[in-house]
């Protein structure tokens, strides 16, 4: 039995070189330490640097000592607490939507929405590079999962024309900030598309929530479109420095929710420090203290310091991938950045399509302008 495994685990690494864990033994902002080596951290969601902010270290303190470390069950159980609603009323107006409900991470968000309003009869039409999370919960749903090009309005639309009919409901569904790309998807022509062919439309905020938008409130905000999309789920794990997820939708798809997303219903809620942590988060960006635009600026000015060293560099956002094509030169940069105090991890097939590997540079606000130019530097040309 054990040789199976051997020959299953040898197949796989000889088709991808096979990841593994590498554990920090210390984290800051900005900052890893692994292999008891100091590391320039460009690898963090963490873009506002809110993970070690006072204010949430603080409030997450005073959950644990009210109310302990454990929520102790699922919210629908005994582990609803005032503090949950306290969250979601918040995030309801940062989102500027009617309701809102947390989920307890963003993978579990896009698992547990999808599937709940969606079933057999219905389609998802979801953007190419749509997040694997995304994509797991059309699948889930058992209705047909069709993929139309990215950041392609008038490919969704031709696509809609030909198929839509077919369906008794269709959902479509992209990223705001694409993870892996860093580049936006252009929301309003899409939710044109919607309305045209009668379909929901759901949007994931993930990477966009504290970063874009008037205090960070994100690109349906930045767009002018909050209250006009039907789903828009983000997450408090990156920008917000915090965990957990939210879906930001009307009353009555939130109360049905509740009572059907089997990932809402069947998993104990988030403990209060988290909880409690968001909300002050939350409420940083809403005082105006978190500084997205400063963050795109700067990393505007570092995609054009790359560029002008002859990389191909992509993305509009914070995120800044550079694509090198194989997987195995991507592994060799960012071995070679590491050995010199970065950390830049390569992003491979599956995960990004194949022959587009690459170096994903993720920006933060506790970056200095002296580390940024000195892994320009590091890097060199290509
Ligand atoms: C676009 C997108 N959606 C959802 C998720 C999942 O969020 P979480 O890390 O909170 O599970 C991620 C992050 O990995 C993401 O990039």
């Amino acid at each position: 039995m054990m040789d199976e495994w051997k020959q299953f685990l040898d197949d796989r690494e000889r088709r991808q070189l096979l990841r593994r864990l590498v554990p920090s033994t210390g984290r800051a902002p900005a900052l890893a330490v692994r292999d008891g080596r100091e590391h320039v951290d460009f690898s963090s969601n963490d873009y506002l640097g809110l993970s070690s902010h006072p204010a949430l270290i603080a409030a997450a303190r005073e959950a644990l000592d009210r109310y302990g470390v454990g929520a102790g069950a699922s919210r629908l159980m005994s582990g609803d607490l005032a503090i949950h609603h306290e969250l979601e009323e918040e995030t309801a107006a940062f989102k500027g939507s009617a309701a809102a409900l947390v989920f307890n991470s963003g993978y579990q968000a896009n698992t547990g929405i999808v599937p709940a309003l969606f079933g057999r009869r219905d389609a998802v039409f979801a953007d190419q590079l749509c997040h694997a999370s995304q994509l797991d919960g059309a699948l889930l749903s058992r209705g047909k999962l069709l993929r139309f090009r990215h950041n392609d309005p008038e490919h969704l639309d031709r696509m809609l024309g030909k198929h839509r009919g077919a369906f008794e409901r269709a959902l479509v569904m992209t990223e705001s900030v694409f993870s892996m790309d860093g580049d936006l998807a252009p929301l309003a022509a899409l939710l044109a598309v919607c309305r045209r062919h009668d379909c929901r439309f759901m949007v994931d905020e993930a990477h966009a929530t504290g970063v874009f938008g008037p205090q960070g409130r994100g690109c349906v905000e930045a767009s002018d479109l909050a209250g006009q999309v039907d789903l828009v789920m983000g997450t408090f794990s990156k920008g917000l420095g915090g965990f957990g997820a939210y879906l930001a939708a009307s009353r009555t798809v939130i109360d049905y929710l509740v009572n059907t997303a089997r990932s809402f219903i069947y998993s104990t809620a988030l403990p209060p420090a988290v909880i409690a942590a968001d909300l002050a988060a939350l409420r940083l960006c809403r005082s105006g203290e978190t500084r997205g635009e400063e963050l795109l600026r700067r990393a505007a000015a570092f995609r054009e310091a790359l560029r002008g060293r002859g990389w191909a560099v992509g993305g509009e956002s914070q995120i800044v991938p550079v694509v090198v094509g194989e997987s195995a030169r991507a592994v060799a940069l960012s071995k070679s950045l590491a050995d010199r105090g970065f950390l830049v991890l390569p992003v491979r097939p599956p995960t990004v399509p194949e022959g587009s590997a690459r170096l994903r540079f993720s920006l933060t606000a506790a970056h200095t302008e002296r580390q940024v130019a000195a892994v320009v530097e590091a890097l060199g040309a290509p």
